[in-house]
C-alpha cells in the first residue's frame, strides 16, 4: 500500500475513535452523591519506585482519620496491585485489564508515582499509566492549586487533561523517515465541561476572575475553539471577569511580581497546563510538594506529583522517601468525598509537620526520618 493512502487509513482511524468519544462524552455520566451511597470505595495504587512505600504510609493516615467510617462499613479501602512498570510492559499496555477492571470498581482513586516510558528507555515505549488513567476513567479535570500567601500566590489551575497534544500522543502518525505528524484534538463538548468547571469553581469559591490560556493566534482551529467556547461561558458568569492570555506570555507574567498576585483561576488545555502549572508549582517549593486532583464525572483520581525515583528503590532508600505529596493527594480525595473535616485536619496537620514545627526532617537517606515516623508524626499532630 502506497505511504500516503497508509496514513489516510490511520487517520481515519484516528477521526473514527474521537468521534465515538464525543459521543460518550454527549451521553454523559453520573455523578455519585458518595455521602449517599451504602459504601464509599476508595482503591489506593502503589505504583512504580518509591509510590508502594510512600502511598502506604497516606492510606494508614487516611485510615486513622476514616477509623469510624471504615468500622460502620460506610468506606472501604481497596488496595490495587500490580500497575508496575514490569507488568504493563509484559502486557503492553499502559493499564493491564484486570487492573483496570478493578480500578472501575472503585469511586475514587489515591494513586502513587508511575514510571512513564520515554524514548532510550530500557522501557519499550507505552503511553504513560497516567495519561491512560485520565482517559480511561475520563478524567478531565486536573486541578492544581499553587498557594504562596507571603507572596499573595493564590493561584488554581484547571488545566484540560484528556484532549490538546495528550488526545493522541502516542498515535502520531509516522509517513515515512523523513515526515511525522502529531495531532492534537479538541471538542465541543471536551472544552465546554473544563471551562465550566473552572467558572463553577470561581463561584463556589469566592474567586473573582477566570483566565483562558492559549495559542490561539497560531494554533487557530483546536485553540481557536477552546477559546471561543471560553468567551461563550463566560457570558453565562456576569459576576465574574474573563479575560485571556497567550501561553507565552502567561508563562512570563507568572514571574512578574506586579502582575502575577491578578490571577486567580486559570483554564488552560492540556499541554500548556502541563508547562504552566510544574512552572507555577516551583513557587510554593517544587513540584513534590504539592498533590493533584483529576477529577471526572464518575471517577476521580488523587496522584503524587513528582516520579517514582527508582534510584532511592535500587539503593535501598525507599524507606525514607517523602510521602507528603501523595499525603497531599489523599487529604484532596477526603475533601472530595464529602470528608471536609478530615481533609482539614490532614492538610493542617502536614502544614506543622513540612513547614511550621518540622519535628522531623525528611533527607530521603538514613539521615533523616523513615517514612512510616514520618506518618506516626502527622497523626500524632492531628490527635492533638
Ligand atoms: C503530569 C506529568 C505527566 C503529564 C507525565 C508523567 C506523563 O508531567 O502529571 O503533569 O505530562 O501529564
Ligand atoms: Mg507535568
Amino acid at each position: 500500500m502506497d505511504k500516503i493512502t497508509n496514513a489516510t487509513n490511520q487517520f481515519e482511524a484516528l477521526i473514527r475513535d474521537q468521534l465515538a468519544r464525543v459521543e460518550r462524552m454527549k451521553a454523559g455520566q453520573e455523578r455519585p452523591d458518595y455521602q449517599k451511597l451504602p459504601e464509599i470505595i476508595i482503591g489506593t495504587v502503589g505504583g512504580d519506585g518509591i509510590g508502594p512505600a510512600i502511598t502506604a504510609q497516606a492510606q494508614r493516615v487516611m485510615e486513622f482519620l476514616l477509623a469510624d467510617e471504615i468500622a460502620s462499613g460506610k468506606v472501604r479501602i481497596k488496595e490495587i496491585e500490580g500497575l508496575t512498570i514490569e507488568n504493563r510492559v509484559a502486557v503492553g499496555k499502559p493499564i493491564p485489564d484486570d487492573i483496570l477492571r478493578e480500578l472501575k470498581g472503585c469511586h475514587v482513586i489515591l494513586k502513587g508515582p508511575t514510571t512513564t516510558p520515554q524514548a532510550g528507555d530500557p522501557w519499550p515505549n507505552i503511553e504513560s499509566a497516567n495519561v491512560a488513567m485520565r482517559k480511561e476513567l475520563d478524567l478531565f479535570a486536573n486541578v492544581r492549586p499553587v498557594r504562596v500567601p507571603e507572596q499573595g500566590i493564590d493561584w488554581c489551575f484547571f488545566r484540560e487533561n484528556t484532549e490538546g497534544a495528550y488526545a493522541l500522543g502516542s498515535q502520531g502518525v509516522r509517513i515515512d523517515e523523513d515526515l511525522v505528524f502529531d495531532f492534537t484534538v479538541t471538542t465541543k463538548q471536551g472544552t465546554e465541561r473544563i471551562v465550566r468547571a473552572a467558572f463553577e469553581y470561581a463561584k463556589a469559591h469566592g474567586r473573582t476572575k477566570v483566565t483562558a490560556v492559549t495559542k490561539a493566534n497560531v494554533v487557530k482551529t483546536t485553540d481557536g475553539k477552546f477559546l471561543e467556547i471560553f468567551w461563550e461561558i463566560a457570558k453565562e458568569y456576569p459576576g465574574i471577569t474573563a479575560d485571556d492570555w497567550y501561553a507565552d506570555i502567561m508563562t512570563a507574567k507568572l514571574i512578574d511580581e506586579k502582575r502575577r498576585r491578578d490571577f486567580q483561576v486559570l483554564v488552560l488545555p492540556n499541554l500548556y497546563g502541563d508547562i504552566l502549572t510544574d512552572e507555577a508549582a516551583e513557587f510554593q517549593g517544587g513540584v513534590g510538594t504539592a498533590g493533584g486532583a483529576n477529577i471526572g464525572t464518575r471517577y476521580a483520581m488523587f496522584e503524587a506529583i513528582h516520579g517514582s525515583a527508582p534510584r532511592m528503590v535500587d539503593e535501598g532508600r525507599a524507606i525514607y522517601a517523602d510521602p507528603s505529596s501523595v499525603m497531599r493527594a489523599a487529604a484532596m480525595l477526603l475533601a472530595h468525598i464529602g470528608y471536609e473535616e478530615q481533609a482539614r485536619k490532614f492538610d493542617a496537620a502536614l502544614d506543622v509537620c513540612t513547614l511550621t514545627e518540622k519535628k522531623l526532617v525528611m533527607t530521603g537517606r538514613d539521615t533523616g526520618a523513615t517514612n512510616s515516623a514520618f506518618a506516626d508524626y502527622v497523626m500524632e499532630t492531628i490527635r492533638k
